[in-house]
């Protein structure tokens, strides 16, 4: 059988500097565990603006869905701030969320013990933190409609639809259920019906859907802005919180937080089964282009090379190499190595992206 095809967009900023290391992950797996793919590059943000003049191409949106996985960098940068809202980095990611129908993102955010001290929060409210939001990714408001900036009378309005149909609140409710069942079965869906109609829906649903198909699992349901505060408060109540778009975006930020840096978690962003019965995937780390060090060698790659451990989870099937990686990356903190970002007030000496992949690299075959 040929190779599985891997479609590797670094993007902007810090995404070809980390992304470098996960590709020395991937031949890393080739050499040595016999677990090849055929890997292929391209652009996408503002990198694929400046050589095509769009965010994201037509080429490289029919690469990406004949793709058995794409891994993507990141996005963005203030050199396309003033860019018509079309045209800007970030709508090439969400064409890729939308046309490849990525509905379910899942967000771990899980505690390293080596870096519980680096958190906000006390050691005892996140040591040991293990969970995952899973967040709806192609509706909501940020592809409703109708949508846009126009003139009522002699002022503009901006305007953003929140639209949801109980389809799309089932499927995404039901990858919460199914993954809650291989860990502490327990969801908690969040929404605000008190104020939204779509979030009334979405209750109702989450509900029918659970005594359906999911009695087993327990069921819990929570205003976000209380959640919000629950997450900073006691998040070791969760295992999986199932949110909509706009509101997972805002508890994913806030739940890496909990880990120590944003640096570290990685995502992955899965649609229905392909023909080949591996879901529709895209994985990415959760933090951003980081135009602020881009080109300077001291980011973290670890959220880009976890996110690649997802891949091997959710798309080859292959967990145990998954557990592999996620291990050596667990070692390799616990041996006190710190990118820049996983310093914390008292300072110290940060390694640089490079060394930091040699060093996961080392602990992989130290592994063998
Ligand atoms: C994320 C990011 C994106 C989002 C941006 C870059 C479009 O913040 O993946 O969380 O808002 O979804
Ligand atoms: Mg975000």
């Amino acid at each position: 059988m040929a190779d599985p095809t891997l479609l590797i967009l670094p993007g902007d900023g810090i995404g070809p500097e980390v992304m470098a290391e996960v590709r020395r992950v991937i031949d890393w797996y080739g050499a040595r565990r016999g677990l090849r793919f055929a890997v292929e590059e391209d652009l996408v943000g503002g990198c694929a603006y400046d050589a095509h003049g769009i965010p994201l191409t037509d080429a490289t949106m029919a690469r990406a869905q004949a793709a058995d996985a794409v891994l993507l960098g990141a996005v963005g940068g203030p050199k396309y701030d003033a860019l018509d809202f079309s045209l800007k980095p970030e709508r090439g990611l969400l064409r890729l969320r939308k046309e490849m129908d990525l509905y379910a993102n899942l967000r771990p955010a899980q505690c390293f013990d080596a870096l519980a001290d680096f958190s906000s929060l006390k050691r005892e409210v996140v040591a040991g933190l293990d969970i995952v939001i899973v967040r709806e990714l192609t509706s909501g408001i940020y592809f409703g409609e109708p949508r846009g900036i126009v003139t009522e009378g002699n002022e503009r309005v901006g305007i953003n639809t929140q639209r949801y149909t109980e389809g799309e609140i089932a499927r995404v409710a039901r990858v919460a259920f199914e993954l809650a069942r291989k860990r502490s079965n327990k969801v908690c869906s969040m929404e605000k019906a008190n104020v939204m109609e779509s979030g009334v829906l979405w209750r109702q649903v989450v509900t029918e859907v659970h005594a359906a198909e999911f009695p087993d699992v327990a069921l819990s349901h929570m205003y976000a802005d209380a959640g919000a505060m629950q997450l900073c408060r006691w998040p070791k109540q969760f295992d999986v919180i199932v949110t909509d778009n706009l509101f997972g975006d805002l508890l994913s930020d806030a739940a890496a937080m909990l880990t120590g840096s944003l640096g570290m978690l990685p995502s992955a962003s899965l649609g229905a089964p392909m023909a080949n019965g591996r879901p529709k995937a895209l994985y990415e780390p959760v933090h951003g282009s980081a135009p602020d060090i881009a080109g300077e060698g001291k980011a973290n790659p670890i959220a880009c090379i976890l996110s690649f451990a997802m891949a091997l989870r959710y798309s080859f099937d292959a967990g145990e190499e998954a557990a592999r990686l996620e291990a050596s990356v667990e070692r390799v903190l616990a041996d006190g190595l710190r990118t820049a970002d996983l310093l914390g007030p008292e300072g110290g000496k940060p390694v640089s992206t490079r060394a930091m992949g040699d060093a996961i690299l080392a602990a992989l075959d130290e592994s063998l």
